[in-house]
């Protein structure tokens, strides 16, 4: 039994969840219990759909899974403050950047724990979620989670969680600094704000639904498009050339693998 979903912190990435969650009826604002202090927009939306909105701590044993998703700076707190009213068979899935199995284990008196690393793409179901979890029943709960938000990636070992943070929990900022880039880029070759603006968004969304939709290799689908000698080439010869995208994105990414250890330390 998954539910109900205790939830510590409903902000930018709860509410996400809470948004696929009742976009794809896998659970609906009715199977959460939210504990957030000053509730935020989301929670109270939640709230009006049917979620208990900041139980009693005598409530606190009734939940079967607790999603804790407040900041990793509070997270000791958070946890501190339900872990005496939470039922002994309760299943922790944590999405906190950086904070290991073994101390959530310890902060949550020994209840079997599950890492994630998700994206916000949740909130239309095309979340991306990293998980880790040596417990195969927080395993599970992770998994009933976050498999009806999108892609689910298993990881075997929890160091890979800094890569995996690089790559995917902190990637689609990489690709709205893209967006905005050529955006950018369109205007230093003429077109006008709007015009460059409307040109980069449209392009690049639906070059990544076609990517998505097609399921083709991203190499042959470059292909498709760019013809030998052609305008496309000129441009690729700058963006794969000497300290181009290959060398900058792997600099980019070791850069958030460090920084994701450092936090985590
Ligand atoms: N945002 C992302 O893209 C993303 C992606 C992957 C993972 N994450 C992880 O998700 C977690 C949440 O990130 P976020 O961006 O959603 O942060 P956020 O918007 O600040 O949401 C956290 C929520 O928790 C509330 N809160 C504060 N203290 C609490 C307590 N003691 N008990 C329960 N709730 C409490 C906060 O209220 P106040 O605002 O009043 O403090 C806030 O509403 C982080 O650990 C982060 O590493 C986020």
């Amino acid at each position: 039994m998954t539910t109900p979903i205790l939830m510590l912190g409903a902000g930018r990435l709860g509410g996400a969840l809470i948004e696929g969650w009742r976009r794809t009826g896998a659970f609906s604002p009715a199977d959460l219990m939210i504990r957030d202090p000053q509730p935020s927009p989301a929670a109270e939306d939640a709230a009006r759909g049917g979620a208990w909105l900041n139980p009693e701590d005598g409530d606190l044993a009734r939940a079967k899974t607790v999603l804790m998703a407040v900041k990793p700076q509070i997270w000791r707190e958070a946890a501190a403050e339900v872990t005496p009213w939470l039922a002994s068979n309760a299943v922790i899935v944590s999405v906190a950047a950086g904070v290991a199995t073994a101390d959530l284990s310890v902060e949550f008196g020994k209840r079997p724990v599950a890492r994630v690393m998700p994206t916000t793409a949740a909130a239309i179901a095309r979340c991306t979620a990293s998980i880790f979890s040596a417990d195969p029943e927080a395993f599970a709960r992770a998994h009933a989670l976050f498999e009806p938000l999108g892609a689910v990636v298993d990881l075997a070992d929890e160091r890979l969680m800094h890569a995996a943070t690089a790559v995917s929990g902190s990637s689609p900022a990489y690709l709205y600094a893209f967006v905005e880039a050529l955006e950018a880029a369109g205007e230093a070759v003429g077109l006008g704000p709007e015009e460059s603006r409307k040109l980069a968004r449209a392009t690049l969304t639906g070059a990544a639904a076609l990517l998505a939709e097609t399921g083709a290799d991203p190499a042959e689908l470059r292909k498709q498009v760019t013809s030998p000698g052609g305008t496309t080439a000129a441009a690729l010869e700058v963006l794969t050339g000497e300290g181009g995208l290959g060398p900058l994105l792997r600099e980019a990414v070791v850069a958030a693998t460090r920084r994701s250890k450092e936090l985590g330390a």
